[in-house]
C-alpha cells in the first residue's frame, strides 16, 4: 500500500533520541531550549516556545491574545477541528468564514462581513502548507484591535514575502505531528517577536511556574517557586525536542524534494480538464504539505468512487479538509451557516500521497487510478523526479 504520508525520519534521529534518554533528562529540558533556539533562528521570529502540540500552542495563543468567555474568534471551517476548538477552549465562540478556493484560507473578503464588537481575534490557517495573506488579513484587523493568530500547524518550510511562514505574525503555532514535514512524534511550537507574550506562554505551558523545572534544576541555592496564574502542562520533552533538532536540519532537503513531487503531480494531473489542485500563491510558496485535488462537478466518478478506487488500486488517499461546522460537536449552536466555497471543496477533494521517500513509479500508480477513473489515457512521459534521498 502507498501510504497517504510516510515521516522521514531515521538512524540521526533515532541517535539524537537515544542520546537524550541516555542523558538523563528527558522532560522539558536544554534540549528544548535549544530547539526552540533554534527554531527561532530558522523562522527569523524573535522568540519560539516549544509545546506538546499546536492544539495546545493555539489554545495558549488564545489566553496570550486576551480571549475570553462570550468573546467571538472568526474561523475557517475549511481545517482540521483544531483551529476552532481552540476558540471554544477559552469560552469563546467560533465563528465560521469561507474560504478562497484557489489558496483554501481565508481572506479580508470571507471575514469583514463577520466582524462584530465582540470579535476579539482571528484565526488565519495556512491551509495544507499555502500560506495565507497575513498582511492583507492585518491591515483589516490591525485597526480593529483584532489579533490575527496564523494557524500556522501545516506551514514549516512554507515562505511568505520570501520569509518564513510564521515569522510575521504576532502568535503563530506549528504542528509537529507525524503529518507534517517536520516530526517530533508529537508537539508543537509558537513563535512570536514580542518577549513578554513569549515570557507568558512559557509560564502557560508549565502550570503558571514563575521558574521553569530546568532552570530551578540548574540553580545553585535553592528556588521557591510561585505559580503567577492558573496554567497547563503543555511542554514538549528532550526527546522530542532532540528529534526535532535533527528534523528541523533536514526540513530545507524535504520541502526540495516535496516540491519536486509536487510539480511533477501538477504536470501531469493538470492534463485532466477542470482538475483543481494546490498551488503556490502569488505572494509566497507552499511546502505541498498535503497535495489536494479538487475534482470538477462532471468529473466521471464520485469523490468517494476515487478514494474507493484509489485503495483497490493500494493507495491510500483521504477525502479533503473537514468542514468543521458539520461536524456534531458544534450542532449544538442552534444555527448551520452555509458556506458554499467550503462544503464544496471538501466534499469534491481528495489529499494524494507526498512524501519524501515516494518514487515516480509509485507517484504514476496514484496518477493512473485518477486518470483511469476520469477515462483518459495516461502516458508518464518522460518526466522522472530526481531519486530520492533517504
Ligand atoms: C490547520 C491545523 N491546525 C491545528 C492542527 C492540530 O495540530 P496538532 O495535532 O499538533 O495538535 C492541525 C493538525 O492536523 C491542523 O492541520
Amino acid at each position: 500500500m502507498i501510504p497517504v504520508i510516510r515521516p522521514l525520519l531515521g538512524a540521526e534521529e533515532a541517535a539524537a533520541a537515544a542520546e537524550a534518554i541516555m542523558s538523563g533528562w528527558v522532560a522539558q529540558g536544554p534540549r528544548v531550549a535549544e530547539f526552540e533556539a533554534a527554531f527561532a533562528e530558522a523562522t527569523g521570529s524573535g522568540h519560539a516556545v516549544a509545546v506538546s502540540s499546536c492544539t495546545a500552542g493555539l489554545h495558549l495563543a488564545m489566553i496570550a491574545a486576551g480571549v475570553r468567555p462570550g468573546d467571538e474568534v472568526v474561523v475557517p471551517s475549511l481545517s482540521f477541528i483544531a483551529t476552532a476548538n481552540a476558540a471554544r477552549y477559552v469560552g469563546a465562540e467560533a465563528v465560521f468564514a469561507d474560504v478562497d478556493p484557489a489558496t483554501l484560507n481565508l481572506t479580508p473578503a470571507t471575514v469583514e462581513p463577520l466582524l462584530t464588537e465582540r470579535t476579539r481575534a482571528v484565526i488565519l490557517v495556512d491551509q495544507a502548507g499555502v500560506p495565507a495573506d497575513l498582511d492583507a488579513m492585518r491591515a483589516l484587523c490591525d485597526p480593529r484591535g483584532i489579533t490575527v493568530v496564523e494557524d500556522a500547524a501545516c506551514a514549516a518550510g512554507a515562505t511568505y514575502h520570501g520569509r518564513p511562514a510564521g515569522a510575521r505574525a504576532s502568535l503563530a503555532a506549528f504542528s509537529f505531528h507525524p503529518r507534517k514535514l517536520l516530526t517530533t512524534g508529537e508537539g508543537g511550537m509558537i513563535i512570536t517577536p514580542d518577549p513578554d507574550l513569549a515570557a507568558r506562554l512559557r509560564r502557560l505551558r508549565e502550570h503558571g511556574m514563575d521558574v521553569s523545572a530546568a532552570a530551578r534544576h540548574a540553580a545553585h541555592q535553592p528556588v521557591i517557586e510561585r505559580y503567577l496564574e492558573v496554567g497547563y502542562n503543555y511542554r514538549m520533552t528532550d526527546v522530542q525536542a532532540a528529534i526535532g533538532l535533527v528534523q528541523l536540519r533536514r526540513l530545507g532537503d524535504i520541502v526540495t524534494r516535496r516540491r519536486q513531487l509536487a510539480r511533477r503531480y501538477q504536470q501531469l494531473l493538470g492534463q485532466i480538464p477542470g482538475l483543481k489542485m494546490i498551488a503556490d500563491p502569488a505572494y509566497g510558496t507552499t511546502n505541498f504539505q498535503s497535495f489536494w485535488v479538487a475534482l470538477p462537478d462532471d468529473f466521471a466518478v464520485t469523490r468517494n468512487e476515487l478514494l474507493q478506487r484509489l485503495a483497490d488500486a493500494g493507495v491510500s488517499a483521504r477525502r479533503g479538509i473537514m468542514a468543521a461546522h458539520l461536524e456534531p460537536a458544534y450542532a449544538d449552536r442552534g444555527h448551520r451557516e452555509h458556506l458554499p466555497m467550503t462544503e464544496r471543496l471538501s466534499s469534491s477533494s481528495v489529499i494524494l500521497p507526498l512524501f519524501h521517500q515516494l518514487t515516480s513509479d509509485e507517484q504514476d500508480q496514484v496518477i493512473r487510478v485518477v486518470f483511469d477513473a476520469a477515462d483518459l489515457p495516461f502516458s508518464p512521459g518522460r518526466q522522472p523526479v530526481t531519486a530520492a534521498v533517504v
